[in-house]
């Protein structure tokens, strides 16, 4: 299969993966209609073509709570990582240090903490959310701490899991799930090597190792729902925040309001993200609901944005919408399933290369000259 384009990946990991990952990964919640528009508003947002104006010399460079970042992306928090590659927190994680950008665990990682930070230099960066059990929340915040995450990203747009329909046909949850999963496996031989059986434990690695005992996977989606927390409030927030000590994001934001709250509560700062589409259908999309909150707290606090971002050009619209930094989700993933670290390697090359072609052609030599006088219509 030829890749040449950060798209491609896609299609290669549909290939790759057994269905009821390629769906769980690829799906959204109820019709999808968010999922759809967060990729199709962004591709609306038009770039204002600037010539001649000596772009010999671009800088992509930035820096993040005093982190170099050598492009201005970073890894969103994906669940089940491990499953989509042998070991896939790890591979992501080195194929991120190796293009100087930060990865981000996610709570519900197949690998512990313990297992990723010794194989990378750089600090990784964290993802929590409130499960209803709050001493493993408090386990995980010290087991992260002692292991030298500085940046957390606290999670606060899944107090209950949206419901995700594909799920329920794939085999990803519903009934027969387990026979009609070894059914699919077996028809992906690679997938079944690689991470089936060369993969394993096949695990939530940071909830085991507070458990003692490994969490069973057979009901993932339903683990999820009786696990999360409805409750969550800013209140849980203080204790974290009191506890951290450094850089703290909120994940979730889509509201003008929260992101002032969010700023009042001395956030460093916060990701506009409708979680890809995959909790509530109908919500704006990202790139419609970024400029209001960037006029709103832009410099407050970092503003970073995901859902939708599938190249190196909706980087650029992001930036020039008010984000500092974007953040690749599905798009980091699909490259990851169909090519391990090599894959996501290769499409930062191409967000790299994309990107210098943008910025070449809208006459942004640096990261911060991005801004909506970049595009045509501010929306
Ligand atoms: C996610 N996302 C997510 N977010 C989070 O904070 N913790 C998590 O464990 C997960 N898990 C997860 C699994 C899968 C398979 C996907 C696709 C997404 C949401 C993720 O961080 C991000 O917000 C979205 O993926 C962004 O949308 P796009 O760019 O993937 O469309
Ligand atoms: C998801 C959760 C795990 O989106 O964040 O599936």
């Amino acid at each position: 299969m030829i890749i040449s384009s950060p798209s491609d990946y896609r299609a290669a990991a549909k290939k790759t993966l057994p269905p009821f990952l390629f769906h769980y990964i690829d799906g959204g919640s109820y019709g999808e209609h968010t999922l759809r528009r967060n990729v199709d508003d962004l591709a609306d947002v038009a770039l204002k073509q600037r010539v001649l104006n000596d772009m010999s010399e671009l800088d992509l460079s930035s820096e993040i709570f005093g982190e170099k970042m050598d492009l201005p992306i970073s890894l969103s928090p994906v669940g089940l990582t491990g499953m989509y590659a042998r070991r896939g927190e790890v591979q992501a994680a080195k194929a991120a240090e190796n293009k100087g950008i930060p990865f981000t665990m996610s709570t519900v990682s197949v690998c512990p903490i313990e297992e990723v930070v010794p194989a990378i230099q750089r600090p990784m960066w964290f993802q929590l959310y409130v499960l209803k059990d709050r001493g493993f929340m408090k386990n995980v915040l010290e087991r992260a701490k002692a292991a030298g995450v500085r940046t957390l990203i606290f999670t606060v747009d899944m107090p209950v899991p949206g419901a995700r329909y594909r799920d329920m046909h794939s085999g990803m949850s519903g009934s027969f799930a387990a026979p009609r999963r070894i059914m699919q496996a077996m028809r992906h031989p690679k997938w079944a090597l690689n991470v089936g059986l060369l993969g394993k434990p096949h695990d939530l690695g940071n909830v085991s190792a507070y458990r003692g005992e490994p969490t069973n996977l057979e009901d993932y989606i339903g683990w999820l729902g009786d696990n999360f927390d409805p409750s969550i409030s800013w209140k849980d927030l203080e204790w974290i925040r009191e506890f951290w000590g450094g850089p703290m994001i909120i994940k979730g934001i889509l509201d003008e309001e929260d992101a002032k709250d969010a700023v009042k509560f001395g956030a460093d700062g916060i990701v506009v993200s409708n979680h890809g589409g995959r909790q509530l259908d109908g919500v704006l999309s990202s790139a419609k609901a970024l400029p209001a909150i960037a006029d709103a707290v832009k410099g407050d606090l970092k503003i970073f944005v995901d859902s939708g971002i599938r190249s190196g050009l909706d980087v650029v619209r992001m930036l020039a919408l008010g984000a500092d930094c974007a953040m690749l989700g599905r798009s980091y993933i699909y490259a990851l399933a169909a090519q391990g670290q090599q894959g996501v390697e290769n499409l930062l090359e191409l967000y790299d290369k994309e990107m210098r072609v943008a910025m070449t052609l809208t006459g942004a030599k640096c990261i911060r000259d991005l801004d909506r006088n970049s595009l045509i219509h501010s929306p």
